[in-house]
């Protein structure tokens, strides 16, 4: 049976309606790492997710949710800060929560961004990687009871994303801000934990680019409400295997710090692009 989200989360919207300086173009899940984004923009309000009715609380203590709603360039935006994972123990209609709102207050776009880790071995830690593609074979099933069976709703048949024409623009902007951009395919790993050399090399002979534990999801249900969809990953880490050298979590941590002045760079290029 599908899940009615008007219905679920009607008081969520209605609070979120209420508050809303305005009517956001652009939605931005920031991802592991990548939350500081939202530092660097002038904000209209900031709410705490905690502070809203039936939003999923955070399963990390002492990491708190939010959703900004700010402007750059004129562009109204909204983030948010603190994205909800499947391999957290979320339900799906949970983890797809902010496309909703995002679309409930009729955002056109969206920016998926997430850590993970790279599978081309050209690939360096560090890197920010455009998806050209994703494998959402394992996860299409699991959706419908939130966005309808293919069989019952069309609508949810063609996947169209990431959309081509944002995926130029985020070039263009690339290219424009001197910001090196590497592409690629993101295949979703459920989690929670990281893969094993021997599934990394599957992958690699699948020609996957790089491997996380979110975005697919949310990809699918934005393309589904009719949103255009963009994903930009931050490789941290080369994934199981592809590195002799063991990586330390410091390396990992270090790596996201570095790349942080970069990807605010080439996210305010794209709003500037768009
Ligand atoms: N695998 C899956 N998810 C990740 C990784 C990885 O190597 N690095 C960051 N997120």
């Amino acid at each position: 049976m599908k899940i009615d989200l008007d219905l679920k989360y009607e008081n969520l919207i209605a609070a979120l309606k209420s508050q809303a300086p305005f009517e956001p173009e652009l939605a931005l899940i920031l991802g592991s790492g990548l939350g500081d984004f939202a530092n660097s923009i002038e904000k209209e309000l900031s709410i705490p997710t905690e502070s809203l009715p039936d939003y999923p609380k955070s399963t990390v203590t002492g990491h708190k949710g939010f959703i900004h709603f700010g402007k750059f360039q004129n562009k109204n935006l909204i983030l948010f800060q603190g994205r909800i994972h499947f391999y957290e123990g979320y339900s799906l209609e949970q983890v797809v929560l902010p496309v909703f709102i995002a679309n409930s207050l009729n955002a056109k776009r969206i920016i998926l961004t997430n850590a993970a880790g790279g599978i081309n071995q050209n690939f360096k830690a560090g890197d920010l990687m455009l998806t050209t593609a994703f494998y959402p074979l394992f996860i299409k099933k699991e959706l419908a009871g939130i966005l309808g069976s293919p069989d019952v709703e069309t609508k949810n048949r063609f996947l169209d994303f990431p959309s081509k024409k944002f995926n130029e623009t985020i070039r263009n902007a690339a290219v424009q801000s001197k910001i090196y951009l590497r592409e690629g395919s993101y295949w979703y790993s459920k989690g929670p934990n990281y893969e094993t050399p021997a599934e990394i090399k599957m992958m690699l002979k699948f020609g996957a680019a790089a491997v996380g534990m979110s975005t697919v999801h949310e990809a699918i249900t934005a393309n589904y409400f009719g949103l255009q969809v963009a994903a930009i990953s931050l490789i941290t880490n080369l994934a199981a295997g592809i590195s002799a050298e063991k990586l330390s979590h410091k390396e990992v941590m270090e790596a996201g710090e570095k790349a942080k002045p970069r990807f605010e760079k080439l996210i305010k290029s794209i709003i500037e692009f768009i």
